[in-house]
């Protein structure tokens, strides 16, 4: 895919930056400080701090109930923290400053795309009206100019031919492929993945992981959670592993995938690498 065939790209696209890089870093798009959360009393995040360059893949790993996905739920405002500050590009929040107003739950809300486990369409929708709804109905958007995107979203994931389609004519991994297209569509500056691969049958992973890889090749800055750890080993710049609420480790995939320097992080790939043993 060349340039002039990505016009959704990310403003920050072209940096492609590293958290490896040994040149200055730039100024982050999302910063997280002090985020905390509680479901009555039990404590679900603990200050979770943070940061995520431009262009970059942040891949969080865990065990379950760890609070990944609320992690993202609260980067896309999904999910109302009781603390801590989320900053996405030149957009803050600080869920401490309540009641927060709904305008500020919407922006932050606009500046990322989410991808969850499994796909949420409108059955009732072709794949082209699922691509396009966001834009034309929610952001008001020109109808045919949205139309156009949504075809040049179709070919990034694979999938123009299906335009016509309905959800149910497609694969789980087609159907997943198309919710990553809808995200796309409303020009997030993030793109936020919660175990977008964990509902399919194996075979189907590969298709969906793929263009995920196309998307941070091309620039995209996106947050993941998966259990997938050869993807996040290839395609990650930075692996947060939470247990219970907190960030227990942080570095590059090969410094906490390969190295973990915790009991807690070695236990937890050790069961999700080898199940049986
Ligand atoms: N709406 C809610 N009400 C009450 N408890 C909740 C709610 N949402 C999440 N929790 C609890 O918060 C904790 C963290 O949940 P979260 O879904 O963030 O974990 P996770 O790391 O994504 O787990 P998994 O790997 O199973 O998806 C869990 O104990 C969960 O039961
Ligand atoms: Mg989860």
């Amino acid at each position: 895919m060349t340039e002039s065939h990505t016009p959704l790209r990310s403003t920050c696209a072209s940096s492609a930056i590293s958290s490896r890089s040994t040149a200055p870093q730039p100024d982050p798009l999302v910063s997280v400080s002090g985020l905390a959360k509680s479901f009555g009393d039990h404590e679900v995040l603990r200050s979770i701090d943070f940061e995520v360059a431009p262009g970059s893949v942040t891949v969080l790993v865990g065990p379950s109930g760890s609070g990944k996905t609320t992690v993202l739920r609260s980067l896309n405002a999904l999910e109302v923290a009781d603390a801590g500050v989320v900053r996405i590009g030149d957009v803050e929040v600080d869920f401490a400053q309540r009641p927060l107003t709904r305008r500020e739950v919407a922006t932050l809300r606009a500046q990322s795309g989410m991808v969850f486990q499994s796909h949420h369409l409108f059955p009732h929708l072709t794949v082209l009206e699922n691509v396009t709804a966001g834009p034309v109905l929610a952001r008001r958007r020109d109808r045919s100019e949205s139309e156009a995107e949504a075809h040049e979203l179709l070919r990034l994931v694979g999938l123009d031919e299906k335009a016509g389609a309905y959800p149910y004519q497609l694969s789980g991994g087609q159907q997943q492929r198309v919710g990553i297209a809808r995200a796309l569509a409303i020009r997030p500056q993030l793109m936020l993945f919660d175990e977008p691969t964990s509902a399919l049958d194996p075979e189907l992973v590969g298709e969906v992981l793929v263009v995920m890889k196309d998307l941070a090749a091309q620039g995209w800055t996106m947050v993941v959670v998966t259990h997938e750890i050869r993807f996040a080993q290839q395609v990650a710049d930075q692996v947060l592993f939470m247990d219970g609420g907190v960030v227990v480790e942080r570095g590059t995939p090969d410094e906490v995938l390969t190295r973990p320097r915790t009991e807690r992080a070695r236990q937890f790939l050790h069961r999700i690498l080898d199940p049986l043993d």
